[in-house]
């Protein structure tokens, strides 16, 4: 785990099936644009004097009235944790800075000698927490988990939850300041006091050995002072016992023959109970098996040739106008890819909250998970590399059990040039470091020949370090008209299986005229027949998944009217009613379901 200023995380695998105590709900709040509660007048941060007295970390309250003191968490508004902020008040729909949350909670341990720790899904995107005054860490990135250890710092009585999150944009940030989705801040995701024994199982990856349908592989990592110990897992329902024993280190590997495995696919999303448990602990969950590979141009699920028939889903409820994170969110938005008659999605730009991926491991949905490194962010540095990758690696050990996810993507439309290819091999080398069973792509663009103006080449050189060649195109829209589609010829010269990450264009629900009137239904409808029939030309084709399931917010579309502060280009409206071009797409995926029975 990475150290910042001398404050370790934890990493607690599984936290949903953990006893836990929910910290969400109303948190008061203090808007502190001018970090006032954070620095000093000479800009000095107070949380590094632990005696200066001062910081709004403190959560002090005046104990005589003679006291000087200007901030009473006690009589400030309250925020909805989970949640934005730009959703829940207008006035913050476009702030980015600090925000102070403050959470109180009492808590009494079932045994004295047990552990506690605070995890959070996540916080957008600089967050600062503390626990009665004690700072316990800083992390860096908005899309993925953190633990802190809170033992010994916890009080009979009131606890003091302080966090200050700052959603700023910063140049050498992972993203970069430019995005085309809503900077939302705040604690996003939930907040839950885990309490376990003094050695616990903190870290376990069970999942089918690479290539292999009769092992399943991995390993198990205990956290305390007792490292050393009989470990268990149990699939009861093959009648399996494995016993191992960990190292000095806490680890132990995993290997478990197994026959008649009933493999997870989207038409048979079959998960098995899985217990782990050690003298100390004791932790369950579903794992599908299923393996996943390429040869050739074709993607295998279980050794068979699929079709990918997917979507791309930004993290946004659009009714609500603000970041999903419930599992009623990620239910409404999978059921929406079911209609569709989709089996993969694109959880776009950046990790989803974990609900999703759980989901789709139910619900027998594929998916594509991403880090935020999206268009320019800055190659050559080295905090910008260690800030991505660490996202990479807290993706990865997050949902490394996830029989959904089949795919780890390095980037999105990222600039050709050798600093940035270093950067994503890098990356990508990481990736299969941390785990050898899934398959790595990235999100490329395409580019022209002045002396062929129909041609569109795929050539990149990160394409020679994925699995899976994806592009996103824009023929119809950002370049020329729908029936532009009809003359184009892809160059591709990769004997690798080809996915489109992006294609599509914007219509503003309910909006009606003919098919080359932008923004209207028709045209939308219009250009996704066309691209079907283009795309459906590449031999190579084995997936796609268009841009997007939804309307979703963007500070960077500005068209009164149509626009207003969305990106139109969903296949579903802001208000939920879905577009023609829906049924276009639905009904093609439907020949594609027939064709790859
Ligand atoms: C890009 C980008 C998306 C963006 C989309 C668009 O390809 O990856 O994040 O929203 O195009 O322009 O709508």
């Amino acid at each position: 785990m990475m150290m910042i200023q001398g404050f370790a995380q934890t990493n607690i695998i599984n936290v949903p099936n953990r006893e836990t105590l929910s910290l969400n709900g109303k948190w008061n709040y203090i808007i502190d644009p001018y970090e006032t509660g954070y620095f000093d007048y000479r800009y000095e941060p107070l949380d590094k004097d632990p005696n200066s007295g001062k910081g709004f970390f403190l959560d002090q309250h005046p104990t005589d009235k003679s006291q000087l003191l200007e901030y009473d968490f006690d009589k400030c508004p309250t925020l909805f944790v989970p949640g934005d902020w730009n959703s829940q008040d207008n006035k913050l729909l476009y702030y980015e800075g600090s925000i102070w949350y403050r959470r109180l909670f009492t808590y009494k341990k079932s045994n004295s000698n047990n552990r506690l720790f605070v995890n959070f899904g996540a916080a957008n995107y600089e967050t600062d927490v503390y626990l009665n005054g004690k700072k316990l860490g800083k992390h860096i990135g908005g899309f993925t988990p953190f633990t802190y250890e809170i033992t010994s710092l916890l009080k009979e009585d009131m606890n003091s939850m302080v966090v200050k999150v700052d959603n700023k944009r910063k140049r050498d940030g992972v993203p970069t300041l430019n995005t085309d989705w809503w900077n939302y801040g705040g604690i996003t995701r939930d907040v839950s006091i885990v309490e376990v024994q003094a050695t616990f199982i903190a870290d376990y990856s069970i999942q089918l050995k690479k290539g292999s349908k009769t092992e399943i592989a991995g390993y198990v990592k205990l956290n305390g002072a007792d490292k050393s110990q009989k470990v268990k897992i149990e699939i009861p329902e093959l009648k399996s016992i494995t016993e191992v024993t960990t190292n000095a280190e806490g680890m132990a590997a995993i290997s478990i023959p197994v026959k008649k495995l009933d493999l997870w696919a989207p038409e048979n999303p079959k998960l098995y109970n899985v217990t782990v448990s050690c003298k100390t602990d004791k932790i369950s969950e579903k794992i599908g098996f299923r393996t996943i590979e390429t040869r050739g141009t074709d993607i295998l699920l279980n050794g068979k040739p699929i079709f990918l028939r997917g979507i791309c889903i930004h993290e946004e409820n659009p009714m609500r106008g603000g970041r999903a994170y419930s599992k009623e969110d990620a239910q409404m938005l999978l059921n929406w890819v079911k209609e569709l008659n989709g089996n993969y999605v694109r959880l776009a730009h950046y990790p989803h909250n974990e609900n999703m991926a759980r989901l789709a491991d139910e619900m027998g949905i594929l998916v594509w998970e991403e880090t935020p490194v999206y268009w320019t962010i800055l190659w050559e540095n080295q905090s910008t590399y260690e800030n991505a990758e660490q996202q990479l690696s807290d993706l990865i050990s997050r949902d490394k059990n996830r029989a959904s996810v089949i795919i780890w993507s390095m980037a999105n439309e990222t600039p050709v040039g050798e600093a940035r290819t270093n950067f994503l091999k890098n990356m990508a080398k990481h990736a299969r470091s941390l785990d050898s069973t899934r398959l790595i792509s990235a999100a490329m663009e395409i580019h022209g020949n002045k002396e062929k103006p129909f041609d569109k080449i795929v050539e990149d050189p990160f394409a020679d370090y994925v699995d899976i060649v994806n592009f996103n195109e824009y023929v119809g829209w950002y370049d020329g008209l729908p029936e532009k589609c009809d003359k184009i010829n892809f160059v591709i010269k990769y004997n690798k299986p080809v996915m489109i990450s992006e294609f599509g264009g914007s219509a503003l629900q309910g909006m009606h005229g003919d098919t080359l009137t932008r923004w209207t239904e028709e045209y939308q409808e219009n250009l996704y027949q066309h691209s079907l029939k283009m795309l459906s030309k590449i031999p190579q084709l084995r997936g796609m998944t268009p841009w997007i399931l939804c309307d979703f917010r963007s500070p960077r579309r500005f068209l009164p009217n149509i626009q207003d502060g969305w990106n139109r280009k969903g296949l579903i409206g802001q208000n939920g009613t879905k577009k023609k071009a829906f049924f276009v797409l639905r009904d093609f995926y439907k020949q594609m379901e027939l064709k790859y029975k």
